[in-house]
Formats: structure tokens, sequence, C-alpha cells
């Protein structure tokens, strides 16, 4: 049994190949980040542009990689929700249409839900029941997840997400676009401790995130209080400094709801997903609090933590309980469980 699946929800391009066990057998993803860095963030129709230029040349290089022709495809997977609407349309148009062409099953998946199932996929084994935490650059939120196809919100952001706020803070420090391994960059060069930058609801029993108060923190402490624009940091303590101990306080916030999570659920096992994971000191700080916990950790190597088509590999779950999609599936840019 062989899947071809694609994503486009944001501005990635990418196609993956697997079998049902599941096993990847191709995952290729098209980056487009040198054609939203001009503008400082991902573009709307820029992003649905690309990926209709992409699309066609990315599956085909998927086919190529697995050493499998489309005629050998038994159904097709897409990420329908959420996301931007205009990207997501490209795919599911695509996938729709192979879906029609070759008489193959469609089966319709949740990109944040396959971000936890990156980590099953790796792990080769079942990880439910589990905590999901979800931190990229469109979700942080945390889930109790029984099942693959099963997630219950325990509490997301209230405003900008994780990943977000390493963009938004990496353009306040002249970091370029995407922030994120920019900022991690410059942080191993600063102090952690340097300045003491706000940790909303850390000491709280309820699982949300804030974390535009930390930004407003940021740009305060560069530019001067109740002042928002100035000339860009310059290369130094303060730049360091400031990357260091802003990306401590997102840590910590992350880490300690984590832990709440697993605390309110009894569940023994946190499995985590989304491009901030790439962040090497939150890996080392989520591996610190589950050791000691006694909690199993699960996070997906670097390919399957940033967005990409293998995760779809959620679809193989649908297609067992024969949860397939109709051929008038629409793309939902809000969350469609
Ligand atoms: O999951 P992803 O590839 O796309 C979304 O669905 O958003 O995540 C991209 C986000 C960006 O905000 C990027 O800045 C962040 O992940 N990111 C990082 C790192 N690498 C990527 N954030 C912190 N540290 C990193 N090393
Ligand atoms: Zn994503």
């Amino acid at each position: 049994m062989l899947f071809l699946a694609l994503e486009t929800s944001c501005d990635e391009t990418a196609a993956a190949v697997f079998t049902d066990e599941p096993r990847v057998l191709a995952n290729v993803v098209a980056s487009q980040t040198e054609k939203h860095l001009p503008f400082g963030g991902v573009v709307p129709e820029i992003a649905a542009r690309a990926h209709l230029q992409n699309i066609l040349p990315v599956i085909e290089e998927a086919l190529t990689r697995a050493g499998v022709t489309l005629n050998q495809i038994d159904a097709i997977a897409v990420h329908h929700t959420p996301g931007l609407v205009g990207a997501l349309l490209i795919g599911v148009s695509a996938a729709k249409m192979l879906s029609l062409a070759l008489d193959k099953p469609l089966l319709a998946v949740n990109h944040v839900a396959s971000h936890i199932y990156a980590c099953r996929l790796a792990a080769g084994r079942d990880i439910f029941p589990c905590v999901g935490l979800v931190v990229s650059g469109g979700h942080t939120a945390l889930f109790q997840c029984p099942s693959p196809l099963k997630m219950n919100l325990l509490g997301g952001t209230r405003d900008d997400a994780a990943g977000e706020a390493f963009d938004k803070v990496g353009a306040i420090l002249g970091l370029g676009f995407p922030g994120g391994p920019a900022l991690e960059r410059e942080a191993s060069i600063g102090n952690p401790t340097a300045y003491n930058f706000p940790r909303s609801f850390l000491h709280d029993d309820r699982i949300e995130f804030s974390f535009s108060g930390l930004k407003t923190a940021v740009l305060y402490t560069i530019h001067g209080k109740g002042v928002s624009k100035g000339p860009t940091p310059q290369p130094g303590p303060l730049r360091s400094d400031v990357a260091a101990s802003f990306q401590q306080a997102v840590i910590d916030v992350l880490v300690a709801k984590s832990h709440l999570a697993i605390r309110q659920t009894g569940l023994r096992r946190l499995a985590v997903g989304g491009g901030v994971t790439a962040n090497k000191k939150l890996r080392s700080a989520l591996e610190e609090m589950t050791t000691r916990y006694g909690i199993e950790l699960f996070i997906p190597p670097m390919n399957l933590c940033t967005d990409n088509a293998a995760m779809a590999a959620l679809a193989v779950e649908k297609w067992r309980l024969g949860e397939f999609a109709a051929l008038d599936l629409d793309a939902e840019p809000n969350w469609l469980e």
C-alpha cells in the first residue's frame, strides 16, 4: 500500500511517499524562504503562487526518490487545515485532481495533528496516549492525545505563537527572516540571565501562553521604554544578551506548561513537534525536565519537525478506519479536527 501526501499550508511546498507501515520512502520539501525574505515574513499571495509553481515538480521528485510511478500510488493524502487559505487550496486542489484522475481514495488530515504524528513516525512504534506540544510559526498549543486522530486542546496562545515571537524578535534585533535559527545562533554567545524578561502565566495553574508582552519588553530594552522604533542594534553584548534572555524566557514557559499538562493529565509521554523544536536549548530543557520526572520524550529529527508532507502519514490511521474525504473537500484556514 503506497500513499502520496501533499503539504502546502504555509511557505513550504512538500510531497512525500510512504507505506502503510508507515515507512517513509521519500520526503521532499521546497522552501520559499528566499521569496519572503525581503518582506520579513510570509506573504500569503507569494506563498500561494510559489506553491502553484512548485507543486508538480515536488510531486515528481518525491515519486522519483521513492522509485515508484504515479500509477503505483494507492491513496492521496493532503493537509487541508489549518493554514493560509490560498496556500492550502493549492495542495487540496492538486490532491483532489490526483484522486479523481487515478481513481484512488482521498484522505484529508489536520496539519497540527500531523506535527504530533511525526513523533510516532520517527519512533516507529505507538506513542499514544500522550501529551502533545506543538510549537511552530503558526501554533503554540498543548493537547491531550488519547489516539493519533483524537486531540483535545488543553490550552494555546492568546496572541503570538512561539515561532512568531522568535521571528519578530529576530527582526527587532536585525537578524533577518526567519528569526528562529538566527536568534538561536546569536543567543549562543549571550548571557541568558542578563535580562529578566516576562514569562506570562508561568506560575498559573492554567495552560495558556502569551508572547506579545515578551516581544514588547525586548523592543523597549533595545530602543528605550515606550519607544518602538530606532536604529537596528549592532553586534555586541546588548544584542546577544537580549537574544539569550528572550530565548530563555520562551523555553522556561514552554517547559513549565508541558510539565503542567503532564501533571494535569497524568500522562507519562510527551510528544513535541513544530519548527521551534529545532531549537537545541529547548530540546535539552525538555530532555532535562522529562528525565527528572520519568516522562518519555518524543522529538522527531529536524526534517520531520519543520513543515513536511511525511508527517501526513497520519492519513494511514484514517485509511485504516475508512475515513475518506469526498471530492468536495475544502481548505479550512482555521482549526478543524
Ligand atoms: O513548523 P514550521 O516549519 O512552520 C509552521 O508551521 O509555522 O515552523 C517555523 C517556525 C518559524 O517561526 C521559525 O522561526 C521557527 O519555527 N524556528 C525556530 C528555530 N528554527 C525554526 N525557532 C527557534 N529556534 C530555532 N532553531
Ligand atoms: Zn507546521
